[in-house]
């Protein structure tokens, strides 16, 4: 049976897209099952729908309080029949129930070498900019399990970029995103194939 994958994204969707990419190519031997975006504007919901992939916009737009969208969430998780939950971008915090149900197979995608600049309020340009200020010769980029906390579930896979002296937040960030494209879809093949084992599996 093909290994199926849910996605969760925020914003752009280029981690998505090359997720996509690499089920398309058969690198990555999967098939992306469900998109979701707790933001309706998300890019990534567009990519998904244009490419026949079912999508749904989960926020607390819709509902009352944060265990009713976590329900939804593990609602729709569970329909798509899907081996993984992949994080590629995504903001919010996991709840508790779709934590509970998908323990060990949920993994998410952060643009730094973990456990350095991880933790609340760091996301996207604001880890690229710490980064830059603690003066860091190295980052790059860390494939890990979701657990309760941010950023400090089991790491699989780690990518180190160098840090340029003339980076800016934003040259580096294009820079991480490169080898985020390639390591997320390997990391994946990886659990597939079984050369990475993940806990309880
Ligand atoms: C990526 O750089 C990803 O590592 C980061 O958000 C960006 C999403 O880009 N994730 C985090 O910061 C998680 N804490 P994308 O929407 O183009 O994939």
């Amino acid at each position: 049976m093909m290994t199926r994958l849910a996605i969760l994204v925020s914003g752009r969707g280029s981690n998505l897209r090359a997720i996509m990419r690499a089920c398309s190519e058969g690198t990555l031997r999967a098939e992306v099952a469900l998109v979701i975006s707790n933001n309706a504007d998300s890019m990534a919901l567009e990519t998904a729908r244009t490419a026949g992939i079912n999508t749904a916009h989960l926020s607390r737009q819709q509902f009352s309080d944060e265990a009713e969208l976590d329900q939804a969430m593990l609602h729709a998780i569970e329909e798509a029949n899907v081996n993984y939950v992949l994080l590629a971008g995504f903001m919010k915090k996991i709840g508790p129930r779709v934590l509970a149900a998908y323990k060990g197979r949920i993994i998410n995608i952060h643009p730094s070498l973990l456990p350095s600049f991880g933790g609340k309020g760091m996301f996207g340009l604001n880890v690229h900019k710490a980064v830059i200020k603690a003066g860091e010769t190295q980052t790059g980029v860390t494939i890990h399990l979701v657990d309760e906390e941010y950023d400090q579930g089991q790491i699989l896979a780690q990518r180190t970029v160098e840090v340029k002296t003339d980076d800016t937040p934003e040259s580096l960030a294009a820079r991480v995103l490169i080898e985020e494209h390639q390591i997320f879809a390997e990391t994946i093949q990886k659990i597939i194939d079984g050369s990475i084992i993940l806990p309880g599996q």
